[in-house]
């Protein structure tokens, strides 16, 4: 197959098979394929004319993953109160090699990858069990993703790794369709940065690009204690509000705005109508901000808020009605005995 031997060509030159599954690569240097968008969504000049310039003042989360962005991201993950990365990390150790067994897994292919800190787990359970799939890290931050490979690269000498730069939220169908059986996988409760119609609607893509044999692996946030939740949002070393004000260098670097990060201060609350936190950059001061390189400006008021995420926190019905509107059907469920966290095997309906 032609996706393959790209493969081959870009992630390093086969030296050596040493078991019938496992192929040691003597490793090139490393780059990632562009994911072109299947669907017409807004660029960030489209995006602020439609959400930013009036009220409700909003941003999709996709920009705060500058490289600067996805290291802070990073940060939050070993903050004490952000409680879901050391959860899913401790469910996906204890389950990873029971999942990687019951699957006859190929292709590893990730949505919103980050750092793939949590999807060594994987590797070393495929390792354990002698399964050596490729990996294909899917993300709209290239730095992270070249940076990643490369560490992967060195850890894993049998890991052939394909990076995929691109926007999941622009539709995946011109993501590779690889021989063999995929496991797809989306950690980190991203799923919860979509509406409940939204994340319906982006797990029916995937499955779309599902096919027999294949399966998802799908970290979920669960409702708990307000209190926990707003903590995990608000770090006391204030690394959740530096990662928020982010967004805003984004923006003044891509659209040459004038963003004074000082006149800005971080919100982040639990709405639970919507059960979901809901984080904010609120203005500290009546000003106005320029965007020269679209022409346009924003006027604000001393209070007024921009929101630039939504992290929706599910209940099991909620999982279950999530799972089954999108047309999947759950293999497996973990979760933690605080019920912190959900981790979902799920393969098509
Ligand atoms: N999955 C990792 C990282 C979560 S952070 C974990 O669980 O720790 C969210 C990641 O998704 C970031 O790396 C960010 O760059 C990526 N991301 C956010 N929106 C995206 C989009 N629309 N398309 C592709 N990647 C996206
Ligand atoms: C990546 N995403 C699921 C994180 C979340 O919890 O919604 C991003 C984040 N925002 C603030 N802290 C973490």
């Amino acid at each position: 197959m032609i996706l393959h031997d790209l493969v081959h060509d870009l992630a390093g030159d086969l030296v050596q098979d040493v078991a019938p599954d496992k192929k040691l690569f003597k490793k090139k240097s490393v780059s990632a394929i562009k994911v072109t968008a299947a669907n017409k969504v807004p660029d960030l000049f489209g995006d602020i004319k439609q959400n930013l310039l009036q009220a409700p003042y909003s941003l999709p989360p996709k920009y705060f993953y500058d490289h600067r962005g996805s290291l802070l991201f990073d940060q939050i993950c070993n903050t004490p109160e952000y409680y879901p990365t050391r959860t899913e990390s401790k469910l996906l150790s204890r389950y990873c090699q029971h999942i990687i067994d019951s699957l006859k897994v190929h292709h590893i292919i990730e949505l919103g990858s980050g750092t793939s800190r949590k999807t060594r787990h994987l590797f070393d359970a495929c390792q354990m069990l002698d399964q050596y799939p490729q990996y294909w890290p899917f993300d709209v931050c290239e730095p992270m993703l070249i940076e990643t490979a490369q560490k992967l690269m060195l850890q894993y000498d049998w890991l052939n790794i394909q990076p995929l730069e691109g926007d999941y939220s622009a539709g995946l169908a011109h993501l590779p369709k690889p021989d063999g059986h995929s496991l797809y996988v989306f950690l980190g409760s991203s799923i919860g940065n979509f509406s409940e119609a939204e994340a319906i609607d982006f797990l029916k893509e995937v499955r779309r690009h599902m096919t027999t044999g294949d399966t998802m692996l799908l970290g979920i946030d669960r409702l708990k204690d307000k209190k926990v939740l707003e903590a995990a949002y608000n770090d006391k070393q204030g690394i959740t509000a530096d990662f928020n004000l982010n967004v805003l260098s984004v923006l003044n670097n891509e659209t040459d705005a004038n963003f004074k990060l000082d006149q800005f201060s971080h919100q982040a609350i639990f709405n639970e109508d919507e059960s979901q936190i809901e984080m904010y950059l609120r203005s500290l001061t009546d000003q106005t901000i320029h965007f020269s390189a679209i022409d346009e400006e924003l006027n604000l008021r001393e209070g007024e808020k921009i929101l630039t995420e939504i992290s929706r926190k599910y209940s099991l019905s909620g999982i279950d009605n999530l799972l089954g509107q999108a047309g999947l059907e759950v293999m497996d469920h973990f979760e933690p005995s605080n019920q912190y966290f959900s981790l979902v095997l799920a393969k098509c309906g």
